[in-house]
């Protein structure tokens, strides 16, 4: 029987505080968030479902976790302890590489869009099992200390076990984090207080008895027993709730959407056609803001958004998605994925105070000039002789090959990004940040694809004379600096990428980036990532 859409509430997660008041002070915030094996309800209709939630206790844990709000520049140390059972609650595979101790469900936080050094960055092999009883080989400490040292913006934490990032997430280990500047932000007007939301969406499978429906059997069983290339799922969650209800005053808003998904990419659009203002993707301010009627929203992308109701012909809104899976390629939307949630929008116009700037922030270009290193990844995707999936890795190497990605901490780099597969990927770089400076369509492709199958080496392959098709203008919404990009199947793109701090002045990090274990950069479509769309990123002094 199918649920029916628009019966439930959008739920508000829990906040906590990423810092402490003292004597009236902003001092560092020590947490400490669990997380447990309970029980959530995704709506009103469905039984509840057994799910892993972050929480400060197991009673408030949720699905998503606690939104946690810092304050740029104050550390926020967090004890991550795992509460979870001997056993994990989807299937898994361990024909992948993956984190396999004798008992208890393997995990680690990765603070998404963070600076922070190394062995607090959630490296997958820095693992831990409930009580700490089993640890991965980089595991160092308990606490995470994330220092912040970055301007405002949208952050999101979630799990990184080596293998299992695809069923920690779809068990519900997601969660939002924002990090503010008071004293920058203020004076910018924007809608707050109740009138800034979160929206964390995602999509999920259910058995009629309340349970996550994943897959139990890969579509490669001989050589991968589980593993897909791609989860979707039929009902669209938002804040945990399957295509709830949003009632709004007639005025302006602040969505930060996070798209949560393993796999789905949405492409947002409104009913009654308002635009959407952008002032954020991922974790940074745009220097202006830029109006769509809808935009592409990637797994692990954030899009922070202003909609005014004011402007509303309608007394309602539904928030619609019109993007196939797998993107760009795959099945069109139906009935149930095409729409998100539905806003209720009050009749009189409310008083609005709030505003939209003409310039946000001023932001460092990218200094094209500074760039010391060229690096070239290719994205390949290695199939069975039945034309299955069965791997997709970067430049041809497993995760467990010596780094290559070796910048020197301090320095800015080129990277040409080539995508030799039919899908779109979401290449997210830890600790960099990155512009996209321009997307080439790559010229008799197969040829291309066929040199680069046998010497894997875009050099000899003549990249620079096939990438000569048609270019792709970078959406204007997207032109600022973000941590995770699409990558267009059979394109070019290349991107400036900074391994130093943003902000203006003070370039270096103030911890050491080199150390052990490193970072990590990876397609964010998680079924992709875990069967290994990742590598190694090791910063050198
Ligand atoms: Cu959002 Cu390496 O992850
Ligand atoms: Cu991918």
């Amino acid at each position: 029987s199918k649920l029916e859409m628009f019966v439930d509430d959008l739920p508000m997660m829990p906040k906590i505080r990423g810092f402490a008041v003292k004597d009236g002070a902003i001092v560092p915030g020590n947490l400490t968030i669990g997380m447990f094996h309970k029980l959530w309800k995704f709506h009103r209709d469905l039984p509840e479902t057994r799910v892993f939630a972050y929480g400060l206790s197991k009673e408030s844990a949720t699905v998503p976790g606690p939104t946690i709000e810092a304050r740029s520049g104050v550390h926020t140390h967090v004890s991550w302890e795992n509460h979870l059972p001997s056993r994990h609650i989807l299937p898994w595979d361990p024909t992948i590489p993956t984190a396999m101790p004798s008992s208890g469900v393997p995990t680690v936080v990765h603070l998404h869009g963070g600076v922070h050094p190394p062995s607090s960055d959630g490296n997958s092999n820095s693992w831990f099992t409930s009580g700490f009883r089993a640890t991965g080989p980089t595991w160092s400490s308990p606490i995470s200390s994330y220092p912040n040292v970055q301007g405002p913006g949208n952050l999101w934490y979630h799990d990184h076990a080596m293998g299992l990032t695809r069923v920690n997430l779809l068990s519900g280990l997601i969660g939002a984090y924002a990090l503010t500047d008071p004293a920058v932000e203020s004076p910018l007007s924007l809608p707050s207080g109740p009138f800034d939301l979160h929206l964390v969406v995602f999509d999920r499978s259910f058995r009629t008895d309340g349970s996550i429906y994943m897959n139990s059997t890969g579509n490669n069983p001989s050589i991968h027993p589980q593993w897909q290339p791609e989860y979707f799922g039929d009902a669209i969650i938002v804040n945990g709730k399957a295509w709830p209800r949003l009632r709004v005053h007639r005025r302006r808003y602040r969505f930060r959407i996070l798209n949560a998904s393993n796999a789905r990419f949405f492409r947002f659009s409104l009913s009654n056609s308002l635009p959407f203002t952008h002032i954020g993707s991922d974790s940074v301010y745009l220097s202006k803001p830029v109006k769509t009627r809808a935009f592409l929203l990637a797994p692990s992308e954030i899009a922070d958004v202003i909609i005014d109701f004011a402007g509303s012909a309608t007394d309602s809104a539904i928030l619609h998605n019109d993007a196939a899976y797998p993107f760009p390629t795959g099945d069109p939307v139906d009935e149930t994925n095409s729409k998100v949630m539905k806003f209720i929008i009050g009749r009189q116009r409310s008083p609005d105070p709030s505003r939209i700037p003409r310039h946000l922030f001023r932001l460092p270009k990218p200094a094209l000039h500074r760039a010391v290193t060229t690096r070239y990844i290719a994205m390949y995707e290695y199939t069975s002789p039945s034309d299955e999936p069965t791997h997709l890795y970067l430049n041809g190497k497993s995760y467990e090959e010596p780094a290559t990605e070796t910048p020197k901490s301090g320095t800015n780099e080129i990277w040409h990004v080539i995508n030799l597969t039919d899908d779109n990927h979401p290449l997210h770089i830890h600790l960099g940040l990155f512009t996209v400076l321009e997307q080439r369509e790559i010229k008799d492709e197969e040829k291309f694809k066929d040199c680069m199958t046998r010497l894997n080496d875009a050099i000899k392959c003549h990249v620079d004379d096939h990438a000569v098709g048609k270019r792709d203008k970078v959406a204007k919404h997207e032109r600022g600096w973000k941590n995770v990009f699409k990558f267009q199947p059979g394109f070019v793109t290349t991107i400036l990428v900074r391994f130093e701090l943003l902000g203006p002045g003070n370039t270096t990090y103030p911890f050491d980036a080199t150390a052990e274990p490193g970072y990590v950069y990876h397609c964010h479509i998680l079924d992709h990532e875990d069967n290994a769309m990742m590598r190694p990123l090791k910063l050198k002094p």
